[in-house]
C-alpha cells in the first residue's frame, strides 16, 4: 500500500470510528488505538501536504489561528417557533392546523434542545460550511469551530443524501462538561457560564477552534431542508440523516391526536432531568412537507411548528438574612441565606446575590418572601420578591461598607460590578486563598498540601505568604495537632518538588488578577523572564496574544507593588524558576537587539504569530504601529495602503519575508 492509500484508509477509518464513538455510543477500538491512528494519520499528513483534505479527521483538532468570522447570508432564513406555556395553547395549535388542513395528519414530537442552532450545508457528501443563526437571514461562518465538534459528521456515509442540502440542529455543551468547565473557571476565578447555552454559545464564538475542541460541544439534528429530500415526512428524513451520519434525537415520536401530545409532554417534564443535556421544551412539528407548505408561515416563524416550553421550577421562600463571602481577590459576594426549600429535586438553603445592583434591583428585605428558580442555572437565583407579604417596618437589605472578615473599608472600581476588600496583605480569606491557589494542582501542585492544612498553618502563624512555605521545617510541621512524621515528611518532599515547576506554572501561581493558565503561557512565552514581565510597559503587553488592557493593566499593576516585588524576590531566592526553561531559548540570539519591528500583511512561509516569534527569539520587539522609532517593517503581501504611506514618508526600510529569513538565519 502506497502512503497515499493508506492516508485515504486511515480517514475512512478514523471516520467511523469517530461515528461509533460519538453517535452510536459504541466503540469498537481503544482510545489510544484511537490516538495511534490519528498521530499516524497526522504524520502521513504533514509528509504529503498534496493530498491535503479539509475534511480529513485530522481537521478535528482545531487550530489557534485567529480570525474574525465571515458573515454569510442563509439560503432558508433561519425563523423560530411560536413559543407557548400552556396546554390550552398547544390544544389551540393542533385545532388551528386541523381545521387548516381538512385532512388527517400526523404531528412530530421532539425535545426543545437548549443550546445554540447551526445550520450545516453539505455538498457531495462532504460538510462546506456551517453557519450560526445570526439575524435569522445572516449569521456567522464558525466552519473550522464546528468541524471540530465530534458527534458532526465531516463525510457522509451511507447512500441517498441529496447532493447539496442543509441540515439544522443545535450544538449544546453536555451538563458534565459544562459543570467541569465551570469548575476549572471557578479555580482560575474566571467568570462562570450562567448554563450550558451560554457555554456552547460562547464556546462556538471562540477564536480559537483548539478551544473549541477542547469543550466537548455535542450536536443534535432536527431540522433538514433541500430540494430533493428522499421522503415527504420529517421524522423519515431526519431517520434517514442518521443513517448518513447524523446525531438525531432518539426521542422523537410521531403521534396523531391531542392526547399522545399531552403524554409526550408531561412525560418529558419530569425524564428530561435524566438526560445529558439541557432541554427547554417540546416541540411539536407537522410531519408532513407538503402539509408545511399548505400551513405556511406567518412573518415570524413556521404555522406548522409550535414549542412548549416547560415551566422553570420556583419555589417561594423566605430570606432570612444576607452574608457575605471574600474571595482570593477580594471580591464580596453576597449570600441569600433562605429558608430550606424543595426545588428540583434538592433542597435549596443558599442563592448568589451576584452582586449590590441585583439586591437592590429587587428591593430586598429581611423577611421578603422571595422566589427562587433553578432555570438551566446551576446555582439557584432569586427572581422576584411577593411584595404582598412583606413584613411591616422590615429592615432593608444594604450593602455592607466594610470587609466581613477584616474590617477594611470596601471599594468598588468603575465599570466593575462588584466590591473588593483591598486589604490584601492582612485579610485571611485572601491571605488564605493566594495560598491556595498557589499550592493547587494546576499552579505549583504542592502534593500533601491542602486547604485544610493550609488553614491549620495559617491559623498556627507558620505561614502569611506563600514564601513562607519554603521555611517550613518538618520538625515545625510534626508539632501540629493531627499531624505525624509521615505527612509532614510529605508536605516537605511536595514543596521541594515545587521548586522544579516551570516558569509558567509560576506566573499562573502567583495569582495575578486575570491571569489564568492560557494567558500565563502565553505571557511566559513574549517574556521569557520575571525581570523581562517586571520591566514590560501596557504597549509590550498588550501585543502579545490574547492579552487585552484589563489583564495587562492587571499584570502592571501588580509588579508596581513593591510587597508582589519582594515577594518574588524571596521566591526567587527560595529556587523557584523565575525563567522559561533553557530549551525554550535555544536559539536565541540577539541579532535584532533594540530593533522595533511591525509585521504587516500576509506571509507566505509562516504565520504573523510565528513571525512575532521569531522577532522575539533574536531579541527584537514586535510593535503594532509605525512610528519614527520603528526600525523595519517585516512586510508580506497586500500591505495596508496607509501603512505603505506612512512607512514611505519616515522613510523607514521594508523587508520581505525571505529576507528576514536570511537575516535571522531561519527557514
Ligand atoms: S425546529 C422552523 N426543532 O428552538 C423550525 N428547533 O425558537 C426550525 N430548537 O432556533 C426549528 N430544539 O434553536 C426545532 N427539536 C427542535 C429544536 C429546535 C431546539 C431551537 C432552535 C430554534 C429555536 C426555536
Amino acid at each position: 500500500m502506497t502512503e497515499i492509500e493508506r492516508i485515504d484508509l486511515l480517514r475512512k477509518e478514523l471516520h467511523a470510528h469517530n461515528h461509533n464513538y460519538y453517535i452510536l455510543n459504541a466503540p469498537t477500538i481503544s482510545d489510544q488505538e484511537f490516538d495511534r491512528l490519528m498521530r499516524e494519520l497526522q504524520e502521513l499528513e504533514a509528509k504529503h501536504p498534496e493530498h491535503y483534505d479539509e475534511n480529513s479527521p485530522s481537521q478535528r483538532v482545531g487550530s489557534d489561528l485567529n480570525k474574525d468570522f465571515r458573515q454569510v447570508a442563509h439560503k432558508y432564513p433561519m425563523l423560530s417557533l411560536g413559543n407557548t406555556y400552556s396546554q390550552a395553547e398547544v390544544t389551540d395549535f393542533y385545532e388551528r392546523v386541523r381545521k387548516s388542513l381538512n385532512e388527517d395528519f400526523e404531528i412530530c414530537c421532539e425535545l426543545k434542545f437548549d443550546g445554540t442552532s447551526i445550520s450545516l450545508t453539505y455538498e457531495n457528501g462532504k460538510l462546506v460550511q456551517a453557519v450560526t443563526r445570526g439575524d435569522g437571514v445572516r449569521g456567522d461562518d464558525v466552519t473550522d469551530n464546528v468541524k471540530t465538534i465530534r458527534s458532526i459528521p465531516l463525510v457522509l456515509q451511507g447512500e441517498g443524501y441529496p447532493e447539496s442540502f442543509e441540515i439544522r440542529g443545535e450544538i449544546l455543551m453536555p451538563w458534565k462538561v459544562f459543570e467541569e468547565l465551570n469548575r476549572e473557571r471557578e479555580l482560575r476565578e474566571e467568570p462562570l457560564f450562567a448554563n450550558p447555552r451560554n457555554a456552547a454559545s460562547g464556546t462556538l464564538k471562540s477564536q480559537n477552534s483548539a478551544v473549541v475542541a477542547s469543550r466537548k460541544l455535542d450536536a443534535y439534528l432536527y431540522y433538514l431542508l433541500g430540494e430533493n429530500l428522499p421522503h415527504d415526512g420529517h421524522y423519515e428524513n431526519l431517520q434517514e440523516a442518521a443513517g448518513w451520519g447524523f446525531k438525531v434525537s432518539g426521542h422523537m415520536r410521531k403521534v396523531r391526536t391531542l392526547q399522545e401530545i399531552f403524554d409526550f409532554i408531561n412525560y418529558w417534564d419530569t425524564e428530561r432531568k435524566n438526560l445529558p443535556v439541557a432541554t427547554d421544551g417540546i416541540v411539536l412539528k407537522v410531519n408532513s412537507q407538503r402539509q408545511q407548505r399548505n400551513l405556511g408561515y406567518t412573518a415570524k416563524s413556521p404555522r406548522w411548528a409550535i414549542a412548549y416550553k416547560f415551566q422553570a421550577e420556583r419555589a417561594l421562600t423566605r430570606l432570612e438574612k444576607v452574608t457575605y463571602q471574600v474571595g482570593r481577590t477580594g471580591a464580596v459576594t453576597p449570600v441569600a441565606n433562605l429558608t430550606p426549600v424543595q426545588l428540583s429535586g434538592t433542597v435549596v438553603k443558599r442563592a448568589s446575590l451576584h452582586n449590590a445592583d441585583i439586591i437592590a434591583s429587587l428591593d430586598l428585605h429581611i423577611g421578603d418572601k422571595v422566589y427562587v428558580e433553578k432555570g438551566g442555572e446551576i446555582i439557584p437565583k432569586i427572581t422576584g420578591v411577593d411584595l404582598g407579604s412583606r413584613p411591616a417596618g422590615s429592615e432593608k437589605v444594604t450593602f455592607i461598607t466594610h470587609c466581613p472578615e477584616c474590617g477594611s473599608p470596601l471599594v468598588r472600581y468603575e465599570d466593575e460590578a462588584a466590591h473588593y476588600c483591598t486589604n490584601e496583605s492582612s485579610c485571611p480569606p485572601q491571605i488564605k486563598g493566594r495560598i491556595e491557589h498557589f499550592i493547587s494542582r494546576r499552579a505549583m501542585n504542592i502534593e500533601g498540601l491542602g486547604p485544610e492544612t493550609v488553614d491549620q498553618f495559617y491559623q498556627e502563624g507558620m505561614i502569611h505568604d506563600v514564601a513562607d512555605l519554603y521555611t517550613l521545617q518538618a520538625a515545625d510541621i510534626c508539632r501540629l495537632e493531627r499531624m505525624g512524621e509521615k505527612s509532614a515528611e510529605n508536605i516537605i518532599r511536595g514543596i521541594e518538588n515545587s521548586r522544579q515547576a516551570p516558569y509558567e506554572r509560576v506566573l499562573f501561581a502567583l495569582g495575578i488578577r486575570f491571569v489564568g493558565e492560557t494567558v500565563a503561557k502565553k505571557v511566559a512565552k513574549a517574556f521569557p523572564s520575571v525581570e523581562l514581565l517586571e520591566a514590560a510597559t501596557l504597549d509590550e503587553l498588550i501585543h502579545v496574544d490574547e492579552i487585552g488592557t484589563k489583564i495587562a493593566q492587571s499584570i502592571l499593576r501588580y509588579f508596581h507593588d513593591e510587597k508582589n516585588l519582594l515577594l518574588v524576590d524571596r521566591l526567587r531566592k527560595a529556587g523557584l524558576r523565575m525563567e522559561a526553561d533553557k530549551e525554550d531559548l535555544s536559539g536565541h540570539t540577539d541579532k535584532l537587539q533594540g530593533k522595533s519591528v511591525v509585521i504587516s500583511g500576509v506571509f507566505a512561509r509562516h504565520s504573523r504569530d510565528e513571525y512575532k516569534a521569531l522577532i522575539e527569539k533574536h531579541g527584537g520587539k514586535n510593535v503594532g504601529s509605525i512610528s519614527k522609532k520603528t526600525s523595519f517593517i517585516l512586510a508580506g503581501d497586500n500591505m495596508g495602503p496607509s501603512k505603505l504611506e506612512k512607512a514611505e514618508k519616515l522613510g523607514i526600510p521594508i523587508m520581505n519575508e525571505d529576507d528576514f529569513l536570511a537575516l535571522t538565519e531561519e527557514e
